[in-house]
């Protein structure tokens, strides 16, 4: 173990705008470079010799293929520990398996249930903790998600809206608070039993201060895309909730995005979701429309792992005046 704690990336709130710039140009970068059948010079080899444990307690599709593909990509090697292969929570604790695994590993990438396992996991690693999921955050997500944005929108991204209709969940804590850094406007439509968390707000809310854009948080699914570019939403029932997949079926009723919903969104609305989807929070007809970017959303996490990994990992948290 080094004596100088790891920087570690648990949320966008641990990125200064300029940092997560950073990330999303790195990202495009290498995105651009990987269709044209290359990897950059500044990446290829980078991980040799390294390996990224990948402890996930939750299943994972995206967060998954794009982590081991990124590794890969950068000449490492991916080492998955789903929660039936290690002690972990079973027969040992957070504590000691932090230590241990980060002993024999250059990152720990993991997805976890509370906010608080993730945390602990990172106090006690010698190596940086990457946050693939939590309760509250979801950062691979949202740089993902400012990065689609930006491709959507090439002539600028400050001063657009994006409107979240659905759960006041991980996937809107870390995609609002990454708006605001980037003097992106946003309104959150939940249910009045699904509240935003006010420390949640209190975070956007001074991010926005500092860029200038605006936060609007509102029942009113309508209210909320008014002229809006971009229409968001996730689940309403995520991993971990599923007892209470009645009650929020019926409490979110009225929330499903439609074109009917969005009749008053600016006239080029774009649709994002990071997915996996159901079909009660957006109808086919929108998620298989030309506006849905939501496949192409899902290809970029690819980038941003990459991205996040050449950050905390290759340059140790030390990235910010990168080209
Ligand atoms: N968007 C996302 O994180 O998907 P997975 O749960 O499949 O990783
Ligand atoms: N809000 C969802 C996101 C999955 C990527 C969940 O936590 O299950």
């Amino acid at each position: 173990a080094t004596s100088t704690a790891p920087r570690h990336f648990l949320s966008i709130g641990d990125l200064t705008p300029k940092e997560l710039s950073t990330l999303v140009r790195q990202a495009t970068k290498a995105k651009h470079a990987i269709k044209a059948g290359t990897v950059p010079e500044s990446l290829k080899g980078t991980l040799t010799g390294k390996t990224i444990a990948m402890m996930f307690s939750k299943r994972s599709t995206r967060t998954r293929v794009s982590t081991e593909a990124a590794v890969v990509y950068m000449g490492g090697h991916p080492m998955f520990l789903g929660k039936d292969d290690i002690q972990l929570g079973v027969n040992e604790s957070l504590y000691d398996t932090s230590v241990v695994i980060s002993s024999m590993t250059s990152c720990i990438v993991a997805r976890v249930g509370p906010h608080s396992d993730i945390a602990e996991l990172a106090k006690h690693s010698s190596v940086p903790v990457i946050n693939a999921l939590s309760d509250l955050y979801h950062p691979l997500q949202a740089v993902t998600d400012i990065m689609t944005i930006s491709e959507a929108f090439p002539s600028g991204i400050a001063g657009l809206k994006v409107a979240w209709v659905g759960d006041a969940n991980n996937v809107l804590y870390d995609l609002m608070i990454a708006c605001a850094k980037m003097g992106i406007n946003v309104s959150i439509a939940t249910p009045a039993n699904y509240p935003v968390d006010p420390g949640m707000l209190a975070t956007t809310e001074a991010a926005a201060k500092l860029s200038g854009s605006k936060i609007e948080v509102t029942t009113d699914p309508i209210v909320a895309v008014r002229d809006a570019n971009v229409i968001v939403t996730d689940t309403w029932v995520s991993m971990g909730q599923e007892s209470e997949k009645k009650i929020r079926l019926a409490q979110f009723e009225g929330y499903q995005v439609s074109t009917k919903m969005a009749a008053k969104a600016h006239k080029d609305w774009k649709f994002m979701h990071c997915l996996p989807r159901k079909p009660e929070e957006v109808t086919n007809e929108v998620f298989y429309s030309d506006r849905s970017l939501v496949f192409t959303e899902a290809e970029n996490r690819l980038y941003a792992a990459i991205a996040a990994l050449e950050a905390f990992v290759v340059k140790k948290g030390k990235f910010e005046e990168d080209e």
